[in-house]
């Protein structure tokens, strides 16, 4: 029994009862299906199962299963797209998304400041198998116009990247792009799926790492990709399910119960980081503040046009370089030192010697990833406590 089709309820509901399926037990809460296979009664049945697979009939877990069906599902309805699969981390969903819509001769035009990860697949994976890779300033609307050409098949981006978080303004690029027949896919792990504006922008693929906002606990990776049936139970699926880039059921099922709270979290956690944003913004100790809902932010308006939130990161930079950076972060009691984001206990990460330490220094200098750069991820603690633990470590600036 499944209730996938009600996505006429406004996004709190889908997020607890999208894509519920109830065994003939009647379960209240989702059941979890930790199965590598299934069984048929018959020979001819498991012959036709394999001709042709019901919404409701799985074959083996790599392929499909009823809770990460559930969670598909859900995350559809969230979204607003007419299906999604399920993969085991945003990595292998920006992968199997990339991969499954390329070939050897192909154009991507991407912004530049991506997650190192997105850069590797994109220079490195997709260019050794021919496929031509142009990197613009997201930001710069003329610098996508004139990138984008007939024969650019995808353009990928990330909606507010991490960890600068530059806005893209995304109407403007899904019109170059369908101007020219090319494909948008959105990795939309900062605005969330709670403030997702991408699909109603008119993007082709959504991607998310369920890692940040969607678990938002710390606990499980996972990763999805949103969008019309034709392309996600196509290319998509055929891609993921052979390559084995499946999310597994014990995780979707963390994340179907993280789902019913996530509109909660997120809320709260934007809220804080926007009163963080306005505690810290002009502070003598910084050099920058950058949130998107701040009147600071270099696209703030585009930001604010697109969503109602600026989301649950701030991006800050420490007068000082390295040494007071360092002795910033060393003197937080609250923030933990780590390099994950959306999680409910906040996190301070210094880009430049962790998740971004590989990059070429020239590089790191185009993407404005300083030494004295920290990504704040604000999480769900009193917002009293999180302002006097930063300034606590800028004091000892
Ligand atoms: C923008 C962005 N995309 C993709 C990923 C990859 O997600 P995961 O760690 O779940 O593979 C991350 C992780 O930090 C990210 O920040």
């Amino acid at each position: 029994m499944t209730n996938a089709n009600k996505c006429n309820w406004n996004k709190r509901t889908a997020a607890v009862h999208g894509g519920t399926r109830r065994s003939q037990y009647g379960e209240v809460s989702e059941a979890m299906f930790l199965t590598q296979a299934f069984v048929y009664d018959t020979a001819e049945a498991a012959e036709q199962r394999f001709i042709k697979s019901g919404p409701d009939e799985f074959i083996y877990a790599r392929y499909g299963n009823p809770t990460n069906r559930m969670f598909e599902d859900r995350l559809a309805a969230l979204e607003g797209t007419e299906d999604a699969f399920a993969c085991a981390s945003g990595m292998a969903a920006v992968n199997g998304a990339l991969m499954a819509l390329t070939k050897a001769g192909d154009h991507v035009v991407s912004s530049r400041a991506l997650f190192g990860s997105c850069l590797y697949v994109l220079e490195d994976i997709l260019g050794r198998f021919g496929v031509e890779i142009t990197l613009v300033d997201g930001t710069d609307n003329a610098a996508w116009e004139a990138a984008i050409r007939e024969d650019t098949s995808v353009v990928f981006l990330e909606a507010i990247s991490n960890p600068t978080l530059e806005v893209i303004d995304l109407a403007h690029v899904v019109k170059l792009a369908h101007a020219k027949g090319a494909l948008v896919v959105v990795d939309n792990a900062m605005p969330t799926p709670v403030f997702s504006y991408a699909t109603r922008l008119g993007a082709d693929l959504v991607v998310y790492s369920t890692t940040k906002h969607v678990d938002g606990q710390g606990r499980m990776l996972g990763g999805a990709i949103c969008g019309s049936r034709e392309l996600i139970r196509g290319p998509i699926e055929t891609y993921v399910k052979h390559t084995g880039g499946a999310i597994n059921p014990f995780a979707a099922w963390t994340h179907l119960k993280a789902l019913e709270t996530m509109d909660l979290r997120v809320r709260t956690q934007a809220e804080s980081a926007m009163q963080i944003a306005e505690a810290l913004a002009g502070h003598d100790k910084l050099s920058d503040m950058r949130y998107p809902q701040h009147p600071s932010h270099p696209e703030h308006a585009i930001a604010m046009q697109q969503s109602p939130s600026g989301g649950t990161v701030l991006a800050i930079e420490v007068k000082g370089g390295k040494d007071a950076c360092f002795r910033f972060l060393n003197a937080l009691e609250i923030f933990t030192i780590s390099n994950n984001f959306a999680d409910s206990k906040s996190i301070a990460t210094h880009p430049a010697t962790t998740t971004h330490q590989r990059l070429p220094q020239e590089q790191k200098d185009t993407l404005g990833i300083s030494d004295g750069l920290v990504r704040l991820s604000i999480g769900l603690e009193d917002v009293e406590d999180l302002i006097r633990d930063l300034e606590r470590g800028l004091n000892a600036v």
